[in-house]
């Protein structure tokens, strides 16, 4: 993933996982269409509540920056939204995981992105914020990545181990 070398390239980065989230929000609407069940239904109902808390917090993040709210996708980001008609759920939660890494990795990216922090807030006390709260994001999306592993099921018998 390309580094982020300055302001504009972080405030684009964080307008892009806005809309992703937003779209992870929607996620909670397959459960009922696909008629997921147990422990799949509950592992979605969470994708989806958290993806609504982090798309508040990236709301929140915008604002403080006076970054641009997107209303329309940003360029970069898949045109098609998630589709899983006529997937079984292993290959659904298959497919949501590549964007929980995608999303985990991103705000690690952000977190690190240190320069570009410094110019987007004057405010050493408002940086520190930022920094714990993609941290807090990035954590997060790793549990939802290990959530996804484990509905896609059969990973553990095949390599002996858990990641
Ligand atoms: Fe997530």
């Amino acid at each position: 993933m390309a580094q982020i070398s300055n302001k504009e390239a972080l405030a684009f980065r964080l307008q892009k996982m806005y809309w992703m989230e937003a779209e992870m929000e929607q996620l909670g609407l397959w459960e009922a269409r696909i008629e997921l069940m147990g422990e799949d239904a509950e592992a979605i109902e969470l994708l989806s509540a958290d993806s609504e808390r982090h798309h508040v917090i990236l709301e929140k993040w915008l604002q403080k920056a006076n970054i641009e709210i997107p209303t329309s996708k940003p360029a970069g980001l898949p045109s098609k939204n998630f589709d899983f008609d006529g997937m079984d759920s292993p290959e659904m939660f298959r497919n949501i995981m590549k964007y929980e890494i995608l999303a985990r990795d991103t705000y690690i990216e952000v977190r690190k992105s240190r320069e570009a922090i410094k110019d987007l807030f004057i405010e050493e006390s408002v940086q520190s914020e930022f920094i714990e709260d993609m941290g807090t994001l990035a954590k997060e999306e790793e549990q939802h990545r290990r959530i996804c592993e484990e509905r896609i099921g059969g990973f553990r018998k095949i390599t002996g181990r858990s990641l």
